[in-house]
């Protein structure tokens, strides 16, 4: 118990617990804290699905059907027909074979990358030994896929960001006998995009599966909103695509697409799907209403760009730094942590909710604020943003 109390007081002492604020109404883009408005500048909710009416009646729909959980994993009383509907619907979305669905994106990834790579001892199947299994991750890639990693058990080789000399000269070393290259297909953090095609040349060139997490790509990136390899016209060439549904999909689950046989043989073999519940059958209904406005409605994703474009513009021509972007994920690059966090305290004072994002998110020194932008921001709502960073920006010697 020492060492917990000590660990406690080593993180209370460095100030790491954040600012959490607590949200009473979410009328997005806005939120409502203690009756005062604040301008919601930092949601995934990306395309404003959450609280879209028909999103809504779809969600309430299935409350009134199935009740609100499946209280069982899919495998033993929990494979609603909704489930199965989903699945289709979400693999028809991705332009695939199949898909498979789960709770969450964490799930999808803690799950499937050790189903992908570790035989778990299956009786009468040839064991493959822990350092013939290889994953190559990039630097940035997301905790959920660095924790799938460590439980897949593999030996594991990070490559600089984005650096395709440094992951061909890994692969190029390597005796390893299963390889599997791993990446966001847009960093979360730093809101750049994996270089999809080159990754996929070496893959090929080199004999490994790719794995892409499309978290923040699904239903805003590409021209329809399919993902990075519709984006970079490589799609069918990727081995493993994951998403989550929790982000332009405005719900909660993660999923997974790939060959039909290939995702039954997952069935079998992922622990997240097999020893846990899945996704809440109103949010598989609420889910299937939002790619059906996503697949008709395109002019969303439009007024969506056009929101990241102003504000991405704005800050840039402020003076701020934001980094690499190529996105939605704009960071506001600050670097020195306190002067972070008094940034996203006077915004918050200001009206603006944008919080620091700080180690372990990024690497030290890297603090910044992150904004997105959601479809419904109306041009008032980014220029009072625009103004109020750069005012702030300007008080504490950022810009
Ligand atoms: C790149 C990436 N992958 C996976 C996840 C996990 O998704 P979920 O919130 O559905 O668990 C996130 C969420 O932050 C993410 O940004």
């Amino acid at each position: 118990m020492k060492y917990l109390k000590d660990l406690f007081d080593a993180h209370m002492s460095m100030d790491m617990y954040p600012d959490v604020r607590t949200i009473d109404d979410v009328p997005y883009p806005e939120f409502i804290i203690k009756d005062k408005r604040y301008i919601c500048l930092c949601s995934n909710n990306y395309l404003g699905l959450s609280i879209h009416p028909e999103v809504k009646e779809a969600a309430l729909e299935g409350v009134k059907r199935y009740g609100i959980g499946t209280c069982e994993s899919r495998i033993i009383a929990g494979n609603m027909t909704v489930f199965e509907d989903l699945e289709r619907t979400i693999a028809k979305f991705k332009n695939t074979d199949a898909a498979m669905v789960f709770a969450t994106g964490f799930m999808t990834n803690i799950g499937v990358i050790p189903a992908i790579m570790d035989d778990f001892g299956l009786p009468g199947f040839p064991s493959i030994k822990n350092e013939d299994n290889l994953i190559i991750g990039d630097v940035l890639n997301h905790m959920s896929i660095i924790d799938g990693c460590r439980l897949s058990r593999a030996h594991l080789k990070s490559y600089l960001h984005k650096d395709m000399g440094h992951l061909e000269s890994i692969l190029e070393r390597t005796k390893a006998k299963r390889k599997l290259i791993i990446t966001d297909g847009v960093f979360s953090m730093d809101g750049d995009l994996a270089p999809l095609p080159k990754i996929l040349e070496l893959a090929k060139r080199y004999d490994a599966m790719v794995m892409i997490d499309d978290a923040h790509a699904t239903g805003v990136i590409g021209e329809n909103g399919r993902g990075t390899s519709e984006y970079f016209g490589v799609e069918g060439e990727v081995d493993w695509v994951m998403g989550t549904l929790s982000k332009a999909i405005g719900a909660i689950g993660g999923y997974l697409t790939g060959s039909f046989d290939l995702l039954q043989m997952l069935r079998m073999r992922t622990h997240s799907y097999i020893f846990s519940s899945g996704v809440p059958p109103e949010q598989a209904c609420g889910i299937m209403a939002a790619l059906k406005i996503i697949k008709e409605q395109p002019e969303l994703r439009k007024r969506f760009w056009e929101n990241v474009n102003h504000l991405k513009g704005g800050l840039k021509k402020a003076g701020f730094d934001i980094m690499d972007s190529e996105t939605q994920i704009i960071p506001v690059l600050v670097g020195d942590e306190r002067k972070c966090i008094e940034m996203a305290r006077l915004l918050f004072d200001k009206g603006i909710i944008a919080p620091c994002l700080r180690w372990p998110a990024v690497p030290p020194g890297k603090s910044r604020i992150r904004c997105t932008t959601i479809a419904t921001h109306t041009k008032p709502h980014i220029e009072y943003a625009i103004k109020t960073f750069y005012e702030i920006g300007k008080k504490l010697d950022i810009i």
